[in-house]
């Protein structure tokens, strides 16, 4: 019988599946809800030392939906990170604690660029008994106004300084979050890395305006009239969040051995999650699948990734984590490969042509007339 169970940073998950930052684990109440349905971890909606810039507006989600079926598969939020007091969440990550003190808490944390501020909050956050950090470089919308968020995570030298003030004072294990809003992930991963991040989390919402309203002509989602670019999710990101997951998987593997990758986008289902670790991920978060479908479905997603297990007779998940990774390669190799495919081909079919009646074979017989029909 496989098992789910994974060791990820030292962390002990009975699963691989973590509540992404947002909605999902926006207080101790809900976080707790997700506990108890059996979620691998959960990673709190991102906190801050001072929630009173933080002012969210209504409408702040806008969705996209198939034609047929009405199946929401594209989300665009213009959500800030929590507008709840930094005092109010020190004291709830402790009655989480309290009460799950198996359970893994991941504090998800921005701040500004300030050395200072962000010593304080690490500080804060692991003596409140949070198990890990991860590090919110990536919020494409409000923040970066404010010089955070994405506003860092684009650019790899203050990424780096950023993680490395983190990485003086954390005691527990640290994710850096990536924004997908930039050309390579490679340049803001390594930096990360560099700076001694423990593992890489990709990705977080692509920079979207999810539609216009072809009635009062105002694109969406509409606050008085207005709007501002948002954060894009749901299923229809999981190609995009793939690909970059396999290109920050590829600079572990061979610069970072060691370190560790959380795969987010677009996941719903145990198959999806597989996808994810066959390209190399540790872990696989989900946060617009929650907000879709709520907390139980974790029972499913169990259920799927181990049937997937069983098929293909894995263990354990470090049995197929990174195995399809191998099967990348350039365009030019995969002309090469084809050419070299097909002369293999025509090749075998020239050797079982007849060019003589004297090559007749009797084991050979009902091939050669194959061969012959077809060729
Ligand atoms: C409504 C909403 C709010 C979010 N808030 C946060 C946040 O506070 N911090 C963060 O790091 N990511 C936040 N995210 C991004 C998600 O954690 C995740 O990276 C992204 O949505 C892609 O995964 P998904 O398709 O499973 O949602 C938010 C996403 C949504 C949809």
């Amino acid at each position: 019988m496989p098992t789910l169970q994974t060791t990820v940073n030292g962390l002990k998950l009975p699963n691989p599946f973590v509540i992404g930052s947002g909605p999902p684990g926006t207080n101790a109440n809900v976080i707790g809800k997700a506990l108890d349905e059996g979620w691998g971890a959960v990673i709190c909606k991102t906190v801050s030392l001072d929630a009173s810039k933080v002012i969210n507006v209504q409408p702040r989600y806008a969705r996209l939906r198939s034609r047929e079926s009405g199946e929401i598969y594209g989300w665009e939020n213009i959500e800030l990170i929590s507008d709840r007091s930094f005092e109010t969440w020190i004291e709830e990550f402790k009655q989480v604690k309290d009460k799950y003190p198996e359970g893994i808490l991941i504090a998800s944390i921005m701040e500004e660029y300030n050395h200072d501020a962000w010593h304080e909050i690490v500080e804060r956050c692991q003596d409140a008994g949070c198990d890990a950090f991860e590090l919110n470089m990536s919020c494409p919308h409000g923040l970066p106004e404010r010089k955070m968020g994405a506003a860092m995570g684009e650019n790899p030298d203050i990424l780096s300084e950023v993680c490395g003030w983190v990485m003086e004072v954390a005691k527990i294990p640290v994710w850096a979050k990536m924004t997908p809003n930039v050309t390579h992930i490679e340049d803001p991963t390594r930096a990360s890395l560099k700076a001694g991040c423990d593992g890489i989390a990709a990705i977080n919402t692509i920079r979207s305006v999810l539609g216009v309203d072809l009635e009062t002509l105002r694109p969406e989602p509409s606050v008085e009239g207005y709007t501002t670019p948002g954060g894009y999710s749901c299923q229809a990101v999981m190609p995009i969040a793939l690909r970059m997951c396999m290109e920050i998987a590829k600079v572990i593997k061979t610069e970072f051995p060691g370190r560790t990758l959380s795969g987010i986008g677009g996941i719903e289902t145990g198959t999806d999650a597989a996808q994810f670790i066959l390209l190399g991920c540790d872990t696989v978060q989900v946060c617009t699948g929650v907000m879709k479908f709520g907390y139980p479905m974790i029972k499913e997603m169990n259920e799927q990734l181990l049937a997937f297990m069983e098929k293909h007779k894995f263990e354990r998940l470090e049995d197929f984590k990174g195995h399809s990774l191998q099967y990348f390669t350039t365009h030019a190799d995969l002309v090469k490969r084809q050419a070299e495919a097909r002369a293999a081909k025509k090749a075998e079919h020239a050797k079982k042509m007849i060019k003589s009646d004297e090559e007749w074979q009797g084991d050979d017989f009902v091939k050669q007339t194959d061969a012959l029909a077809r060729g």
